[in-house]
Parts: structure tokens; sequence; C-alpha cells
């Protein structure tokens, strides 16, 4: 008998790539496999994300290429869910132009994927079942990890902060906290199986433990899990500036496994434009937060995220943003043209920058940015760094990648023995992007 096999296309962040990893998960537990071709898969799951125009464009656009492929073999299961299927003129827009997906579900019910599989193999309904409200945190759910070790975990769903722009709020619902209960025996179940480095999900890890009936802060937590015996790296994501606390920065002095690298979104180096984004913190508030961080931890990596061409940014305020780059100099950045998202407070926003300017601010920002990332890693060049080994380089077989503690791309000429573990490496050339470097170990590794 010919095993089922399922395919995941996942857009968006981590917390979308972990939701993929607890569907494998249940997948797996219901007998399927894994198969690396799409099209050739029984079940095919598109998990999306809204966060731009150009991810929903994406997902239209792979929506189109399936389309063939279900009307060859009308037996295969299309499944979509997702930040998008919360939004319910997309649900609507699905319903009416793409008949042929058979189930739709959302970000709230993801535990619920078993059920809705099941009956619609059973009756071959089309099956709609998208939460508008979140539930409870649903623990113990399976999920099949990218890598051995390094793991992703989830501290916080949800956001409540309303930046003026951003959907999430609307797509994850409200901010909720797992017991640090729950997070710890996760954790050590990890660790058992020989994950050395984990990532804290939330969208503002900063709020974790906020009106809990547990009384526990995200720094509390932090000096909880450097605790665990066997786990070598902490990592998070994402901070907010506006409520980073000193317990946070105290918190990098005396836990040993926590990175030295911090990803704080900043979007924009104006006092005008970030108000306007409703993020509740200045440009000074966040210079002295850095300023605070290079005492405390020196050598901290920094990167953060810019949105260019929001509502009403005039030349001066994107000066600002040049500005600021220029006095933190990021070691690297995300940058983002503004997006309108519907349902926003922004979306009505009446002052639209023209897409021409967008683009020439972008550019003028990403040069800025770079000179900024390759000046920080020349300062690496001859040291000595440990980095977590993951796998071959996705251009050349030969050449294996992984990253240093502060979160640095190193290419290193080594074998396949040093996948999977944490390797002293000496930096021999360095790029904008990324670092080149031997290992220290040249006889094993
Ligand atoms: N919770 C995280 C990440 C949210 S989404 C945080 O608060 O930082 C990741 C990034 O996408 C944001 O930091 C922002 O830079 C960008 N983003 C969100 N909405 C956007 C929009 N409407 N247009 C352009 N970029 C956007
Ligand atoms: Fe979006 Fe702001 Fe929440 Fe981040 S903090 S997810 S940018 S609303
Ligand atoms: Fe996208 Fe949803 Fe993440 S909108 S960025 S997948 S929380």
């Amino acid at each position: 008998m010919s095993k089922n096999t399922y395919h995941i296309t996942t857009f968006g962040c981590q917390m979308n790539e972990h939701d993929s990893e607890k569907l494998a998960g249940m997948l797996l537990q219901m007998g399927y496999y894994e198969s690396p071709d799409k099209s050739a898969a029984d079940v095919i799951i598109i998990n999306t994300c809204s966060v731009r125009e150009h991810a929903d464009e994406r997902f239209f656009g792979t929506l189109g290429q399936l389309k063939k492929v279900k009307e060859d073999n009308p037996l295969k299961t299309i499944a979509v869910c997702g930040c998008m299927m919360q939004q319910p003129h997309i649900v609507e827009k699905l319903k009416s132009k793409y008949p042929w997906i058979d189930i739709i579900f959302g970000t709230h019910n993801l535990q619920e994927f078993p059920k809705l599989l099941s009956n619609s193999l059973n009756d071959r309904n089309k099956t709609i079942d998208v939460w508008r409200e979140n539930g409870d945190i649903v623990e113990g759910l399976p999920a099949k990890r990218k890598y051995d070790f390094k793991s992703f975990v989830n501290i916080m769903y949800g956001c409540n902060n309303f930046c003026s722009y951003c959907i999430v709020p609307y797509t994850r619902g409200r901010e909720r906290s797992r017991h640090p209960s729950e997070i710890i025996s996760e954790i050590e179940a990890l660790v058992l199986t020989g994950v050395l480095e984990i990532t804290l999900l939330g969208q503002n890890v900063n709020s974790y433990g906020n009106n809990c009936d547990f009384d526990m802060s995200f720094s509390e937590l932090i000096y909880k899990l450097n605790d665990i015996q066997g786990l070598e790296r902490i990592r998070f994501m994402t901070s907010h500036p506006k409520d980073l606390s000193d317990d946070l920065i105290q918190a990098y002095r005396d836990c040993s496994k926590l990175s030295k690298y911090i990803h704080l979104p900043i979007q924009s180096g104006s006092n005008r434009i970030l108000k306007k984004m409703n993020r509740n913190y200045t440009r000074e508030n966040y210079l002295s937060i850095v300023e605070k961080l290079r005492i405390a931890v020196p050598g901290i990596a920094i990167s953060t995220d810019f949105i260019v061409g929001f509502p009403g940014e005039t030349e001066d305020d994107f000066q600002d943003t040049i500005d600021l780059v220029d006095s933190i100099g990021f070691d690297s950045a995300y940058t983002f043209l503004y997006s309108i998202r519907k349902g926003t407070p922004a979306e009505s926003f009446s002052d639209q920058v023209p897409e021409d300017i967008k683009h020439k601010r972008f550019n003028r920002l990403v040069e800025v940015l770079n000179k900024h990332s390759a000046l920080r890693n020349e300062a690496y060049q001859g040291k000595l760094v440990q980095v977590l080994v993951e796998g071959p380089s996705k251009n050349n077989k030969m050449i294996y990648a992984g990253r240093t503690d502060t979160n640095k791309l190193v290419n290193i000429r080594t074998n396949k023995e040093a996948i999977g573990k944490i390797i002293d490496v000496l930096i021999t050339e360095t790029r904008s992007f990324s670092l080149f470097g031997k290992a220290v170990d040249s006889e094993r590794y």
C-alpha cells in the first residue's frame, strides 16, 4: 500500500514556521509522511502570512499553481490556514473564487486540524472553521522540528500593541502567556533529545507574564532557563523597545547562555512618525536602551526592522532615520516598504507616500545599513568565535554554515561531523552579510 503524504508551504515569521512544525507533527501522528514534492502530496497545506501585501500576492500565486494539481487529481486535499484566514474578506474571496479548496482554518484552531482533515476526507465537503476569538492555550501538541539541535519554543501568543500599521493583533488575537512550568518542561525534554539552542517566540516577549495567574516576568524566565543543564544558547524574538526592562539588561550580564544578540525593531528614527505608528517610545528612548545594552554586554549584536514610507513620512523624518542608523550602526536590519493593511488604523491615513519616493528612500536606507553591516563584520577579522554548525551552505555543499552566539552567519570549510555541534572557528574573511572561517580543531572538523 502506498503511503499517505503531505506537503506544507509556509509564509511569514518564525511563529508561522513553528505552527507548520506542529501541523507536521500532527500529520505524522496520523500516519502521514512528508513529500518533498508539493504537487505529489496527498494533503497540501499553505500556511499564510498577511503582514504585507507582497505576502498576500505570493499566496494567491501559489494557489493559482495548485488549481491545476487539484483538477488533475480531485482526491487530493488542499488546506489553507494561518494569518490571512483570520481576515473575513480573504475567506469570502476564497469561497467565491477558489471553490476547490477543501479546508480553511485559522491561527486559533490549529489543534483542530486532524479533526478537520478526517471530516473532509469522510464527506469530501468543504470545511471552513476559523475562530474569531483566541481560545485557551493548547499544550502538548506534537511537532516535527526542522533541526535536531535547535528549536523554537512558544512562550506567548498574540499581541496587544496595535501599532497603527500592523495586522498581527487582528490575526493572532490578544496576548496570552504559557505557564512557565510548561515552557521549562518542554525545553528540558528538548535538551534530552540533543537540542543545544532554543529561540523563545512571542510577538512581544517583554510582556511575558502580564495579566497572568502566575508571577514571572520575562527576565525571571530567562534566569530559570539559564539553569537548565545541557542547554547552551537562549535566543528570543521579538522584543519591543517600549518595555525592554533594566531587569532584562541585567539578565544579559548574569545569564551566560543568553545570546549576545538582540533583535529590537525600531521602525523609524523620527519621533513624529513613531507617534503616528503608536510605538510608544522615542528615538531618545531607543538610543538610551542601545547604550545600556552595549555597556552591559560588550560586543552585543543588534538588529532591527524599518518601515520606509509610512503615511506622512517627510524627507526630514526619513533623514532622522538615516541619522539614527549612522549613530547606532546596526549589525543587520530588515527594511520594508510600508504596505497598507485592511482594517488597521493607518489604512485611513490620508497622507500616503507615493511609491517612487518610497522606493528611492528604501534604496538609500539599505545602502547606509549595508555599509554598517560590513563595518560591524570587519571587527570579526582574526577573531575566535563559537559557531553552532547547521549544515551545508546553500551555494556550496563543501562549505558548512552556522551561527555565532551573536547570530552572525559563518561559512566554514569543515565536514559533516561538525553539524549540530558548537565548534571554535577562526575568522579569516568578512563580508557585509557573512563571515568566513576555519575550524580550530582541524583534525576533527
Ligand atoms: N512583533 C514583531 C514583529 C512583527 S511583524 C515586532 O513587533 O517587532 C515584523 C515586521 O514587519 C515589523 O517589525 C515591521 O517592520 C514589519 N511590518 C509590519 N506591518 C507592516 C506593514 N503594514 N508594512 C510594512 N512593514 C510592516
Ligand atoms: Fe505588530 Fe506592533 Fe504587535 Fe509587533 S508589536 S506584532 S509590529 S502590533
Ligand atoms: Fe505574518 Fe502572521 Fe507572522 S501576519 S509575520 S505569519 S504573525
